[in-house]
């Protein structure tokens, strides 16, 4: 059993970070067993429940704010749901233990286990409707991006700011029929769009490295949880984002004020979404831009994880090779 964990003058306990990745990679290894058998269900509650056993040993008094849904919808990993040994600081969770059911279900790149921690009321409590979303990686100069501004005054932006013509940008879009006008104006300006059937986690991590990923910007209307998730990697990695939920019905705006928001139109910054300290780890379940997928061996079991933290700024790839199966079974 690690060692508590605590809450210093720098944030959380060091300790947690490298605790994070055997979370994820539990959850990446459960799912990854279902990878390309077209059951999502499935896929997700072998996630959720490796990643729910793995959480209860760590020493944090957890509470998750981003899971698999409210109370009376899902049995674990919900909204509220206590986890941890209670032994340690008091921690705000947000998690995706399959991030891309589709893709998973389907064998193609991009499915992620996902898990972001900082202090307790450090993460936007968002509730599961649609965000809008906009985010650069790091290296421009702060706000030339706006959720609020056109995607071609976004993309012209953009250009300057990476001293490249507009038909050097890719924006990273997911192919769904409500981009239609996002997707035409986009490519009517000579910019090019990287379309993603699922993932927008993976998305919107993939601007923070255009060279290796060939993505400037991401936009558009992705899940609200994801968002959160994603502002809380780009705190680790560095880059700009705002998000803006799309509470469209009266019973979201209520759903939603219930979970604290009054101001339904609010434009949410990075650090509106994810404060402090933040955690932030993921492991590749199927092959993808960021990671490697799980990969099964005779003898052992692989996996890519990537491990950060937004108080030092310090990121890690680990990939781990684990021989004691059983642990896995
Ligand atoms: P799941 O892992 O829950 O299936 O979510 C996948 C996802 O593609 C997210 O990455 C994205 O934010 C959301 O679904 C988009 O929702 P929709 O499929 O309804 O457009």
């Amino acid at each position: 059993m690690p060692k508590s964990a605590t809450i210093s003058k720098n944030g959380l306990d060091r300790i947690l970070t490298l605790e994070l990745v055997r979370v994820t990679e539990r959850a990446a290894v459960a799912a990854a067993r279902l990878r390309g058998r077209g059951d999502e269900m499935a896929a997700d509650q072998a996630a959720v429940d490796a990643m729910r056993r793995e959480l209860n040993r760590l020493p944090i008094d957890g509470t998750v704010v981003i899971g698999e849904g409210e109370r009376d919808e899902a049995p674990m990993l919900y909204i509220g749901e206590e986890v941890g040994t209670k032994k340690g600081p008091a921690v705000d969770i947000a998690l995706d233990p399959l991030e891309g059911t589709t893709l998973c279900a389907k064998n193609q790149p991009n499915s992620l286990a996902v898990i972001a921690i900082a202090e307790k009321g450090h993460l936007l409590y968002a509730p599961d409707v649609y965000m809008e979303k906009i985010a650069i990686g790091p290296g421009y100069p702060q706000g030339i991006i706006h959720i609020d501004a056109t995607p071609t005054e976004n993309i012209r932006a953009l250009a300057k700011a990476k001293g490249v013509a507009v038909n050097q940008i890719t924006a990273c879009v997911m192919d769904r029929p409500r981009h239609a006008k996002l997707i035409d104006e986009v490519r009517s300006l000579g910019a090019s769009i990287r379309l993603i059937g699922d993932g927008d986690v993976a998305g919107v991590i993939h601007t923070t490295d255009p060279d290796e990923t060939g993505i400037d910007i991401y936009m558009g209307i992705g899940g609200a949880p994801e968002g959160v998730l994603a502002a809380a990697a780009l705190r680790c990695i560095g880059g700009q984002m705002q998000g803006r939920l799309q509470l469209n019905t009266e019973e979201k705006i209520a759903r939603a004020a219930k979970m604290g928001i009054s101001d339904p139109n609010r434009v949410y910054d990075m650090t509106d979404m994810a404060r402090g300290d933040v955690l932030f780890a993921a492991s590749g379940v199927t092959d993808g831009n960021l990671l490697a997928g799980v990969k099964f061996a005779r003898n052992h079991i692989d996996t890519e994880t990537i491990v950060m933290r937004s108080h030092t700024g310090t990121i890690r790839n680990i990939r781990a090779r684990h021989q004691n199966m059983e642990k896995f079974s």
